[in-house]
């Protein structure tokens, strides 16, 4: 079958390692099923993986993406829950210290067909295309965690979403929005911020800007290059949820500031499947769509890759199967 494949590792130059082509189909193990996918969407994670962040050299070739929507073998319309847990384990998936993700140790989503354990498909809602189901699993789960669980922004709080035009900062922002949340941005560019502004966003400021008040909680994926901005744009009393750090993980801390004004630094992974529900169900009810800013065929995965390694975004970047 077509797969989309990292078959090399270079931290530096991450798609000299990506392959499409050819791979043989997921093996079917006790309890897991086998999906054929209609749309998958790219996360940074799949980057990352092409780095050598959670996917060390034994594990190559592996088949990457994390987000499926399609059709399982009883020809019921499924989204996959990307979170793979060790049967053992019960409670909340996201605290499993043996969970993984589609792509981290077993095949990944980026191909025609994808086997995951049974119990991580739900049903795909009529009311969202395949493209847009297929952008919940990770960035929107990961937004809504942020958001509404670790998070626990009330209505009418301000928060403030370091980027404006990524997967997690789109879904932020769109789902903060609808929430009755009020959603500034920061965003590298101006086309980037008007983006934000149309998504449901407030207000929209350069990277690094001085804001007009400081806000209750700041929503970062972005690390080193904004995490003084953002401990310096918080009240006292105020929470930072940091979910990546794209940009590196070692800033100075700002302890001084973080105790003295009482911080909180909040940390936030993925979601449950009990998350994704509700996810998914506010989508329909309440008509939230995710913001798509390209849908390739597979075969064309690299051009949304060398996007996203650019910067290139405008919210999600779909793969598709013609
Ligand atoms: N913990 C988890 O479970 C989890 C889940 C999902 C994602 N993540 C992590 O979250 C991060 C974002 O993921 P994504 O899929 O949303 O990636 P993405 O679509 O590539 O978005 C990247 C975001 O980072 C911002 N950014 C990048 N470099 C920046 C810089 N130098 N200065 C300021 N902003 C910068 C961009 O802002 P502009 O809009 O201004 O370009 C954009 O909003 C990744 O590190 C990913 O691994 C973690």
């Amino acid at each position: 079958m077509l797969a989309v494949y990292a078959a090399a590792i270079d931290r530096d130059d991450p798609l000299s390692g990506l392959r499409i082509d050819d791979r043989p189909d997921p093996e079917a193990r006790d309890g897991w099923t086998t999906v054929t996918v209609k749309a998958a969407s790219l996360n940074h994670h799949d980057l990352w993986s092409l780095r050598g962040v959670g996917l060390p050299e034994d594990r190559l070739p592996m088949i990457l993406g994390c987000d499926a929507a399609g059709v399982d073998a009883d020809g019921n319309e499924v989204i996959v829950h990307s979170v793979i847990n060790d049967p053992s384990w019960h409670g909340d998936e996201t605290l499993d210290p043996r969970r993984s993700l589609l792509s981290e140790r077993f095949p990944g989503t980026f191909a025609e067909r994808v086997a995951a354990p049974r119990w991580n498909l739900l049903p795909k809602p009529p009311e969202l295309s395949f493209e847009q189901a297929a952008c919940l699993p990770t960035a929107w789960l990961t937004a809504y965690r942020m958001l509404f669980t670790r998070g626990a922004i009330p209505p009418g709080a301000t928060i403030l979403v370091q980027g404006a035009a990524g997967g997690v900062a789109t879904a932020l922002t769109v789902l903060g929005a609808a929430a009755g949340i009020r959603v500034w941005v920061t965003g590298r560019s101006e086309e980037k911020r008007a983006q934000a502004l149309e998504l449901g966003a407030d207000q929209a400021f350069e990277a690094g800007a001085r804001l007009p008040e400081r806000v209750d909680a700041v929503m970062d994926t972005t690390g080193q290059a904004t995490w003084a901005h953002s401990i310096r744009s918080l009240k006292p009393g105020g929470k930072i949820v940091i979910s990546g750090a794209t940009t590196g993980d070692a800033p100075p801390a700002d302890l001084t500031r973080i105790f003295f004004l009482q911080l909180s630094v909040i940390g936030s992974t993925m979601g449950t499947r009990d998350e994704l529900a509700r996810l998914i169900r506010l989508c329909v009810d309440k008509g939230v769509r995710p913001a798509i800013s390209a849908t390739l065929p597979l075969a064309e995965a690299r051009e949304g890759f060398a996007a996203m390694l650019r910067g290139d975004t405008a919210g999600k970047i779909v793969f598709t199967h013609p």
